[in-house]
């Protein structure tokens, strides 16, 4: 039965944790995964995490099957951080939300059914753009362009082509869209550009598909969420595919969700009955305990301020680490100006760094990227930053 079955590739972001573990050097820094590590390069466990697992362990609660579409106050906490706690669009009841397995898993459940609704629609994603994008709307049967987006030698956004190409699709694509951070690049579109974006991807019938799993990691929750809400005001139906990963340092729960803005509540009411056909059929229902954990700190207001003010302390540190990096790769004498690192956005540098200079790095000194240069500075510490500046230097 298998002995012809090909060995498969590696995975182009998580292969790369398999071959750190396996690297045996003491001095090894791992920059490929975009996972938070604290100033002591450990994952951190936020204290409103701590406290809401210990109240919920006190509670001894029961560990049932969860409706289809998860906790549904963990639903509703998902919708007022999206779109805003006084949102006229969550009045209206037009938008519906359920618990996913991930963002990933939110993005899979939202691909299965825009494949029974548009089977023959083209997915467009950025040009570059998160790898797994490509290669999960691909295994849910659809082919996936890119529109252009970055410009390395403006170190910005492409909006010009971008919108060409965009223009360019065959009516009603489903086009991805970062809604903040952009993965791999940390290059964002300022708010004139998601203006004339979403003129387009109105006038041509689009579909966008926003995909959030940084938000408040540039600037704050409600910031960091306004074009989720600048789409909310324009009338257009869409998608929202969101994690907690990252914000609640929650990266093995699985905690994400998927909300879908529909044009009444009535209509919204019929999308959730067939997205809960999707779901019974994938895993039939999510998990409880991350999601648990996330519902009682967004909804309890003490929790939910201590979590606020942890996510502005990991933000602050990332920013702290990128101006660093900038500082010492200046006075070592880089043969490149790195001054941009501190514009991007999120946990990632797209560094510039060539995928030869990146088998350096990690062949020489033991410091893994991923092969486009995207290194994750929210791995960056005191500890390691020096050992990093001066392998970058060499390696360039
Ligand atoms: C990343 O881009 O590194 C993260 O989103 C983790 C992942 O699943 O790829």
């Amino acid at each position: 039965l298998f002995s012809a079955v090909e060995m498969a590739p590696r995975d182009p972001i998580l292969g790369l944790n398999e071959a750190f573990n396996a690297d045996t050097r003491p001095q090894k820094v791992n920059l490929g995964v975009g996972v938070y590590y604290n100033e002591a390069g450990r994952i951190p466990l936020l204290k409103a995490v701590e406290l809401a697992e210990k109240a919920r362990a006190e509670a001894r609660a029961p560990r049932g099957y969860l409706p289809i579409e998860g906790i549904g106050t963990y639903d509703s906490a998902v919708q007022k951080l999206l779109f805003g706690a006084d949102s006229d669009i969550i009045k209206s009841g037009r938008i519906i939300t359920s618990q996913a397995v991930g963002g990933t898993g939110a993005l899979k459940i939202g691909a299965d059914y825009l494949k029974r609704l548009l089977p023959n629609a083209v997915v467009a994603i950025s040009d570059p753009s998160w790898q797994n994008h490509r290669a999960l709307f691909s295994a849910a049967g659809f082919p996936v362009q890119n529109y252009r987006y970055y410009d390395p030698i403006q170190q910005g956004v492409d909006v010009e082509g971008m919108l060409e190409d965009l223009r360019e699709l065959p009516r009603q694509s489903i086009v991805v869209l970062h809604a903040c951070c952009h993965n791999p690049t940390g290059v964002d579109l300022n708010t004139e550009q998601w203006q004339a974006i979403l003129e387009v991807l109105k006038e041509c019938n689009h579909v966008p598909f926003l995909d959030i799993a940084y938000q408040g990691f540039a600037e704050g929750i409600d910031e960091d969420a306004a074009a989720v809400r600048l789409f909310a005001d324009s009338d257009m139906p869409f998608f929202v595919s969101s994690s907690f990963s990252k914000s609640f340092s929650l990266y093995g729960e699985r905690v994400g969700a998927l909300s879908i803005v529909a044009g009444s509540k009535e209509e919204a009411k019929r999308v959730l009955s067939q997205l809960k056909l999707v779901i019974r059929t994938n895993y039939s229902n999510p998990p409880t305990h991350g999601a648990s954990v996330v519902d009682l700190v967004l909804n309890t207001p003490e929790l939910n301020a201590l979590w606020q003010e942890e996510l502005g302390e990991m933000r602050d540190r990332i920013m702290r680490m990128r101006k660093l990096m900038v500082e010492q790769l200046a006075a070592k004498g880089a043969k490149k100006d790195f001054s941009f690192v501190v514009e991007q956005r999120g946990m990632f540098s797209y560094s510039g760094l060539s995928k030869e200079q990146v088998e350096r790095l990690r062949d020489e000194f033991g410091i893994y990227a991923v092969a486009s240069g995207r290194i994750c500075v929210a791995a960056l510490n005191l500890n390691n930053i020096d050992a990093v500046t001066d392998a970058i230097v060499q390696v360039l």
